[in-house]
């Protein structure tokens, strides 16, 4: 009981360092596919600025490319906001936020076509027990045609208005989704990451004692 109460803080007190020196990248409008010739807008929130985070990218141009070098339009000095005004297909990558001394923020996969049909999926992972809306759209029709929605490969639902909702996700809704619309074609395709709700997890860290430290493992397995 009292080693439990021990873990838990230091849990919690984990937790907190965690975030004290965090930056977490954000895309908005929030997407992780977009048609040729969008806007979007990144930025790494950060809670201490002083630690110097600058965005980078991977891309098949480049490796580590910080934002204002060849890339993106950077917010004055300071390149942990940056803005791309028109993406092309040589934009997609994976994004993220990097401090001076090395840490770095989460990763975002962003793809750009050069085709007509998009899968609005989310950026950043989603809690296990959310509700996750995914829209299938044209770029040149209003977004309510009806849509084929895959996971890994296989058909799992035809929508007639291109909303599909997954209702409380669990690890088993992760994968690979993609999209088509009958006439315009298929999206490319975005994975769909499931993390734990932590919440739950120190609740029942604080009160199913014996099984703590097992669940503390996961815990940490999930950051
Ligand atoms: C970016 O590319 C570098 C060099 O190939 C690699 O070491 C690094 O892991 C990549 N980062 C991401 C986030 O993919
Ligand atoms: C980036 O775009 C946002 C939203 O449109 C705008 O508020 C911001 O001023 C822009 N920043 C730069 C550096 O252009
Ligand atoms: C980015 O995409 C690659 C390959 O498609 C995948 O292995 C990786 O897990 C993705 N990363 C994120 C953060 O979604």
């Amino acid at each position: 009981m009292k080693e439990t109460s021990v873990l838990c803080l230091l849990f919690l007190i984990s937790l907190l360092s965690c975030t004290t020196n965090q930056a977490r990248l954000t895309v908005s409008p929030s997407s992780s596919q977009f048609f040729k010739l969008d806007f979007v807008s990144l930025s790494c929130e950060e809670d201490d600025s002083s630690a110097g985070w600058t965005l980078r990218r991977n891309t098949t141009e480049g490796q580590r490319t910080p934002c204002g070098d060849g890339w993106g339009k950077p917010a004055g000095s300071k390149k942990s906001s940056c803005n791309i005004s028109y993406m092309y297909p040589l934009d997609s990558g994976v994004y993220w936020c990097e401090s001076r001394e090395g840490p770095i923020s989460n990763m975002v996969n962003l793809t750009v076509t050069g085709g007509s049909v998009i899968l609005q999926s989310p950026v950043l992972p989603v809690m296990e027990g959310d509700d996750v809306t995914l829209l299938c759209k044209t770029k040149t029709t209003p977004s309510n045609l009806p849509a084929a929605f895959y996971k890994d490969g296989s058909l799992i639902r035809k929508q007639p208005t291109g909303h599909m909702t997954i209702q409380h996700v669990s690890r088993s809704d992760e994968g690979l989704y993609k999209c088509d619309i009958s006439g315009h074609g298929e999206s490319p395709s975005s994975w769909i990451t499931v993390t734990g709700d932590t919440l739950t997890c120190l609740c029942f860290c604080s009160f199913q004692h014996s099984q703590c430290d097992d669940n503390l493992m996961t815990v940490f397995a999930l950051f």
